[in-house]
């Protein structure tokens, strides 16, 4: 069995920080989102890897590598644009040859793995095995209808008036018989190869589409609402590790992780939260479900329920909450009067001021 990880595309939804930068990259807990789903991939046995990149491929190839860190081997498959899901399989044929596969969506976060879904399908061998879970807004995801015993009746992407509230979980097991459906299928009126359409090109052909309804946390984090939930959930499993330089002035509460480098001055941590290596905390108060990257530099400031990418800075700011900043950020007080604020933002940034 082999895996095909999905990390092109465009990341509309999280810019700014994905002007620069891959959105499957984006930390969570300081660690990039995709590691998340190669470790999973690794967990259930499966060590044969492509990774389907697109502009970013220079940014995934670096954190990747060889995947050797992962005990995968990771071949990289380059898609000139976003065309779609199918079309991700389309480029993957060679890769692929005629063995079963586990498609796997960069960007998505499943909690507990996916270990038991592989080993189903291992057993049974269907053509294609689908994760579902209930949603509050199926518009924004495939959705599933299912008759009254639970089989699959009908897939549909996006739809604007979903039939049910069970959408498609980025996690997808096929057998051979999809390179058949992706090559039959054409264009949607987005203009993208569906893996939803190629799915329901199998289900007409009576072939054998299973479906698992999970219940455990599933997160497609394309906007930072979604990566700050996941982000606080894997806080939420923190155990305490104090390996940074904390002085005596300081008080760190509950499970906190401050990563040897990182130095600790007359500031207060209240777990769960991280502070990477090289971060430098100073009279601050940084506040549960926070994690701060690398190489960042926090004063005179309090930050709660947030994530900072590294290399960036906080220089009298009270009080930053729910916020994702990115790298090389730098906020600070305009000390001149009259009080003003002074920005300078990228394309599609989001501030929020409360005076
Ligand atoms: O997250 C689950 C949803 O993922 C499913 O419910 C939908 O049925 C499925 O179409 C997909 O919808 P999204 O709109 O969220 O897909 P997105 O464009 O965000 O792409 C998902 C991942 O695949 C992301 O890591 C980028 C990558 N990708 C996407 C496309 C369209 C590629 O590598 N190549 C592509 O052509």
């Amino acid at each position: 069995m082999k895996a095909l990880v999905l990390s092109g595309g465009a990341g509309t939804r999280l810019r700014p920080i994905t002007h620069t930068s891959a959105k499957q990259l984006v930390p969570v807990a300081n660690k990039p989102i995709l590691f998340y789903g190669l470790e999973a991939i690794a967990d259930a046995g499966i060590t044969d890897v492509a990774i389907v990149v697109g502009d970013t491929e220079n940014e995934i190839r670096q954190a990747v590598g060889d995947g050797s860190d992962f005990g995968l081997t990771v071949t990289y498959l380059r898609q000139e644009a976003p065309r779609g899901l199918s079309h991700a399989v389309l480029i993957a044929r060679d890769f692929l040859g005629d063995d079963d596969f586990v498609m796997f969506l960069g960007d998505n976060f499943v909690f507990g793995g996916i270990t038991d879904t592989v080993e189903e399908f291992r057993k049974e061998g269907p053509d294609a095995q689908l994760l579902l879970t209930r949603v509050p807004n199926p518009s924004a995801f495939g959705v599933a209808e299912l008759d009254d015993a639970g089989r699959l009746l009908r897939l549909e992407e996006k739809p604007e008036h979903p039939r049910s509230d069970l959408a498609l979980v980025g996690v997808y097991l096929f057998g051979p018989s999809i390179h058949e459906a992706v090559r039959a299928i054409g264009p949607s009126a987005r203009g993208e190869l569906e893996i939803t359409d190629a799915i329901q090109w199998l289900l007409e052909r009576d072939r054998d589409v299973r479906t698992t309804v999970i219940t455990g946390y599933w997160k497609d984090t394309g906007n930072a609402a979604d990566i700050l939930d996941v982000n606080r959930r894997l806080l939420d499993l923190l155990e305490y590790r104090v390996e940074g330089d904390v002085d005596e002035n300081s008080e760190i509460v509950g499970r906190v992780q401050i990563d040897a480098g990182a130095v600790i001055r007359g500031s207060r941590i209240v777990g769960p939260a991280i502070i990477g290596p090289g971060t430098v905390v100073e009279n601050s108060y940084i506040g549960p479900s926070t994690a701060i990257a690398e190489d960042c530099v926090i004063r005179n400031s309090e930050i709660e329920f947030s994530i900072i990418l590294r290399e960036s800075g906080f220089d009298s700011i009270r009080r930053v909450e729910g916020s994702l900043v990115g790298r090389n950020v730098h906020v600070s007080l305009a000390h001149r009067v009259p009080a003003t604020h002074r920005l300078v933002i990228g394309d599609h940034g989001r501030v929020q001021i409360s005076s």
